[in-house]
């Protein structure tokens, strides 16, 4: 089976810095892929060069098989390749409809002429897609900003999910959460991977990567220096490739 996902040969400087060298990797559809590195190993610089955020100054990217030009976020997006940062991008002052539709709003006709928002179409299709992906939100009307820090990061995956992501990019999605929304968000990752979407996931949670990744990309100083089935390594081995081998002789 081909990837959904492949990049070649990529590399990212920053003047003299060499933040991505010569790095290829793939993803298959329904594989979890889990990127592991240091602080500064390129991690967040590979998975920008994906979703627009960079342009790489050398190698390709691959989507579906076919070579694509990704020169900024809506080109991802359009393609159905979503990044779900760290900080969530989500307006906390806005409830979980007026989110998953954020800058996508359905409008109505209202006295056959006023352009108005469709809120109960938006409401609909928002339980919905949270229904699919067995996520519990208290209530929809509730404002972002009441929500706790996995209910945020569900309502994150779902608006991606509901527009058609083909590809899913999640820098550190457990690292804020107490222990049962970490459970959460790991069951989610699976249940995604049951639909068949693609996900890199990078994580410093050892633990929560060997429940969901099925392969492990390790980079370190900017270089691929691992590619591992996660049922064949273990977290001590992961560790010393992460830190590297190198010794200081005496
Ligand atoms: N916008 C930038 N400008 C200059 N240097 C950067 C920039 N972003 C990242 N770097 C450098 O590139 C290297 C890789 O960073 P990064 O991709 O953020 O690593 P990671 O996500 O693995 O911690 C680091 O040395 C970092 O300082
Ligand atoms: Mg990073």
């Amino acid at each position: 089976m081909g990837y959904v996902l492949e990049v070649r040969n990529i590399t990212k400087r920053f003047g003299g810095l060499v933040a991505v060298n010569d790095v290829s990797m793939g993803v298959q559809a329904g594989e979890v892929v889990g990127l592991l590195g240091d602080n500064g190993a390129g991690k967040s610089t590979l998975i920008k060069v994906i979703s627009g955020v960079y342009k790489a100054d050398a190698g390709k990217i691959l989507f579906m098989d076919k070579e694509v030009q990704i020169d900024s976020p809506m080109d991802a997006l359009a393609m159905g390749i979503e990044t779900i940062y760290q900080d969530l991008a989500l307006a906390e002052n806005l409830n979980t409809p007026a989110n998953i539709f954020l800058g996508r709003e359905k409008m109505k006709k209202a006295l056959g002429f006023l352009n108005v928002l469709d809120h109960a179409y938006m409401q609909k299709e928002s339980s919905k897609i949270l229904e699919k992906l067995d996520i519990l939100i208290p209530s929809l009307r509730n404002r972002i900003r009441a929500l706790s820090g996995g209910q945020r990061q569900a309502v994150a995956i779902s608006r991606s999910i509901y527009w058609d992501a083909k590809f899913l990019i999640m820098d550190e999605p457990t690292a804020a959460l107490g222990v049962a929304e970490q459970k959460k968000v790991i069951s989610t990752i699976n249940l995604l991977k049951s639909h068949g979407i693609g996900i890199i996931v990078i994580s410093h949670q050892m633990h929560d990567i060997f429940q969901v990744a099925d392969r492990m990309i390790i980079m370190r100083r900017g270089e691929k220096v691992a590619e591992l089935v996660t049922k064949n390594t273990n977290a001590d081995e992961v560790v010393s490739l992460i830190v590297g081998a190198e010794t200081v002789t005496k």
